[in-house]
């Protein structure tokens, strides 16, 4: 198992936003948590990537327990996220932004004495010519639009050669032609770089076309975790979310 979330809590106040949730990745898999606005997905992502510490439960990614490691520390160790508003460089060009994470990647790994080190070009440029996005290298970020604004983020998430990608709802406010396009775009980003995908989405479409698992969270809790045919037929999930009666 990559990743195993284990009785996950999370309290703001007396209101518990995360408040029992229980989810597997194993390694390859793309799996995506679904749940009405406020179930507690941002809220589990932000405790997984280590945006939030945890009051209760356990994280175990690779085996080991990672709840309460700083988010620099988690993303060293294979975890690399987006946000649900994109978190970009706004002034800088679209090769800027995807070069700024590959660097801050090799510094990890570079001695001093790296010839001179290569400014990350040929990474950066790989990593734009994967996700579409360098015939527009030179643009500055913040005039793209707003769906190449989410590819982008994408693009400087993989700057830190995760193993593990989470996005949270990479597609919120796209066009369906972009939706798609990003879906597809993701899938491939798994099986070429042989990257394992936790995301979330709204759109149910998108979800039952894409998904390999599903984790249902209905008021912090998992409701259940299943493959994608068990989980449209399950009656708890029908009433809960999928509004079915
Ligand atoms: N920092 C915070 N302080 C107080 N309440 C919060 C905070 N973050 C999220 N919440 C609340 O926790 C619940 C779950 O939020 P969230 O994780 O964003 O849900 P989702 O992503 O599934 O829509 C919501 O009711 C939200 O208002
Ligand atoms: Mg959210």
């Amino acid at each position: 198992m990559m990743l195993q979330v284990e009785g996950a809590y999370k309290s703001f106040g007396d209101f518990g936003a995360v408040n029992g949730a229980n989810l597997t990745v194993s390694e390859g898999e793309l799996v995506v948590v679904i749940g009405p606005n406020g179930a507690g997905k941002t809220t589990l992502f932000n405790l997984i990537a280590g945006q939030l510490k945890l009051d209760q439960g356990q994280i175990l990614f690779g085996g080991e327990n990672i709840a309460g490691l700083p988010p620099y520390e988690i993303c060293e160790r294979g975890i690399a996220r987006s946000f649900q508003i994109a978190n970009i460089f706004h002034r800088l060009t679209v090769f800027e932004n995807v070069q700024v994470a590959v660097l801050a990647e090799q510094r990890k790994s570079t001695s001093l004495f790296r010839p001179a080190y290569n400014m990350a070009v040929e990474e950066t440029n790989s990593i734009l010519e994967s996700v579409g996005l360098l015939h527009k290298a030179g643009n500055i970020a913040g005039a793209l639009s707003h769906g190449d604004q989410r590819i982008l983020e994408i693009a400087m998430a993989l700057g830190n050669e995760p193993e593990l990608l989470v996005l949270d709802e990479p597609t919120a406010g796209m066009s369906p032609e972009e939706t798609f396009a990003a879906m597809e775009l993701i899938q491939q980003l798994a099986r070429e770089r042989g990257i394992t995908i936790l995301l979330c989405e709204h759109d149910m479409d998108v979800v039952f076309s894409v998904a390999e698992s599903i984790m249902v969270m209905h008021q912090g809790r998992t409701l259940l975790q299943d493959e994608p045919e068990a989980v449209r037929c399950n009656a708890e999930v029908q009433e809960a979310y999928l509004g079915v009666s």
